[in-house]
């Protein structure tokens, strides 16, 4: 009896005690991001705020990951979609289908240069081997010479229909019927034909000789070495916390620090200094945006990682995201199915039949789609990976409350205005004098 006793009353205690500073994170230093010589970050800036990426000349990467917004959008893309008169390039679907905008909200881009992150989007369908290469979904292979992980991930915006490639006729838009590389080559040659942009190859890539060097590699570089270096977020308070400035956060945001780090065991997955793990679990967040109609069938890359391993065990779990900056990027969840902060925490500790409750009223008034959406969302829940902590479990309902508000006001403490404000932010003008998102 004794011996089983002893080891109980120890982890209760472990579980139970405020954090010390073993339990919580190491302070992020600059030796945890990669870094980018500073010609390929001005030349990636410019890239990424510049419309001539796009098939209509009317999207940039920064028309979702928006400077105003915190490198996200959290609304609907009219500007993706086409407008009237627009000939349409449906590809063989029905109009419909190929004029719907992105299903969901851009993610925020802060620290996505820390050397943790290696592979990227809800599902990590495009990442970094250790032996240097890249696994994704593109049916060409990548293109050589990529510098990491970054540099992979932003040529595929440029092939998606409800990103870059769009919905009107182009030459990018008949290219993307070849194949990614079509696409790519297509975009090197647009960028080539640009004389304003060659000084800042040039300066980026001193072994250029001519603009027809000009390749999409170099390209996905500089955008990747901008992404890496632009939204760093690693000056809030609790990074000052971390480093010795106790006075740093409020008496709330410790009692919420303190529940992240112990009963409410939000650090299991939200861990390290940037709060993720890099791993997949499925925690049955509601995973529509939260205005959605149900107009659509559940995206492929929302039934999360079994979308790239296969594997059942995957189903609906996702990269755990990391958290800073929150109070700038509302929704929230890879769908964009919260408002509200406390809305996420909640998910995460009390699945909310309330959600099933809405598909109910809908149905009854009438709609087509809810049964679908409720029988989803009722495997979701069921596939959920995520443990409610013990102490969600057994609190009365107004500490569970408390909890969860002090929870909110310590990822609070995770703000950072000037992270939001980005390292080199907006440029005035871009290469091809096109509009800036
Ligand atoms: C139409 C809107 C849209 C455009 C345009 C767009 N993105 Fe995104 N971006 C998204 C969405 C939505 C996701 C989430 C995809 C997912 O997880 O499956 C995303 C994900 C990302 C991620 C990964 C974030 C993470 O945490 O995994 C990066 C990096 C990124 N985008 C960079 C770019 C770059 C660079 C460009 C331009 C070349 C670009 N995006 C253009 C909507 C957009
Ligand atoms: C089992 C792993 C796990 C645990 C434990 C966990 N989370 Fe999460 N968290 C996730 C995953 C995965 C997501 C993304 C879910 C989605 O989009 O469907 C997420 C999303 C979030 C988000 C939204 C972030 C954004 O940018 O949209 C917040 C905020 C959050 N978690 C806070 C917490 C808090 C607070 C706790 C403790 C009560 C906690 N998490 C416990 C895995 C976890």
């Amino acid at each position: 009896m004794m011996r089983l006793f002893g080891p109980l009353v120890f982890v209760t205690f472990i579980v139970a005690a405020p954090s010390s500073a073993a339990d919580l994170p190491k302070p992020v230093t600059d030796e945890d991001f990669r870094s980018y010589p500073k010609a390929q970050v001005k030349l990636g800036q410019l890239l990424f705020y510049d419309r001539i990426l796009s098939g209509s000349f009317r999207v940039s990467c920064a028309t979702c990951h928006n400077h105003d917004r915190a490198s996200s959008n959290g609304f609907l893309l009219p500007e993706v979609a086409p407008r009237q008169g627009d000939s349409l390039a449906t590809n063989g679907l029905d109009p419909y289908s190929a004029t719907r905008p992105s299903s969901r909200h851009a993610p925020h881009l802060f620290n996505m240069g820390a050397k943790q992150v290696k592979a990227l989007f809800s599902d990590g369908r495009v990442g970094a081997r250790s032996d240097g290469s890249f696994f994704s979904p593109s049916s060409n292979p990548l293109p050589q010479g990529l510098n990491d992980v970054l540099a992979a991930q932003s040529l595929f915006p440029a092939v998606t229909g409800d990103e870059l490639t769009g919905t009107v006729e182009s030459e990018i838009k008949t290219a993307s019927h070849i194949g990614n590389q079509a696409v790519w080559d297509a975009l090197a040659k647009r960028i080539q034909k640009l004389p304003d942009y060659w000084p800042y190859f040039q300066a980026a890539y001193p072994n250029m000789q001519t603009q027809g060097d000009i390749d999409i590699s170099s390209i996905a570089n500089a955008i990747g070495a901008f992404v890496g270096t632009e939204w760093r977020s690693t000056s809030s308070l609790f990074d000052r916390y971390l480093a010795g400035d106790s006075t740093a956060l409020s008496a709330q945001q410790k009692r919420g620090m303190n529940l992240f780090y112990g009963k409410a065991e939000c650090s299991v997955c939200h861990s390290g200094a940037l709060m993720s793990d890099e791993n997949y679990h499925a925690i049955g967040a509601w995973p529509w945006r939260f205005d959605a109609d149900f107009s659509a069938p559940l995206a492929d890359v929302l039934k999360g990682r079994i979308s790239v391993s296969g594997k059942p065990e995957d189903a609906f779990k996702m990269r755990t995201p990391t958290l800073r900056n929150l109070s700038y990027s509302a929704p929230y969840g890879w769908a964009g199915g919260y408002q509200s902060l406390k809305g996420i925490v909640r998910a995460h500790v009390q699945p909310n039949p309330a959600y099933l409750d809405k598909l109910k009223e809908i149905r009854q008034a009438g709609s087509l789609w809810p049964e679908t959406a409720r029988s989803t969302f009722q495997t979701m829940l069921a596939a959920r990976s995520i443990v409610t902590p013990d102490y969600f479990r057994t609190a009365q309902p107004q500490e569970a409350d408390q909890a969860i508000d002090d929870l909110v006001a310590f990822l609070k403490s995770l703000d950072d205005e000037k992270g939001v404000r980005g390292v080199l932010g907006k440029p005035k003008e871009v290469p091809s004098s096109l509009a800036l998102d």
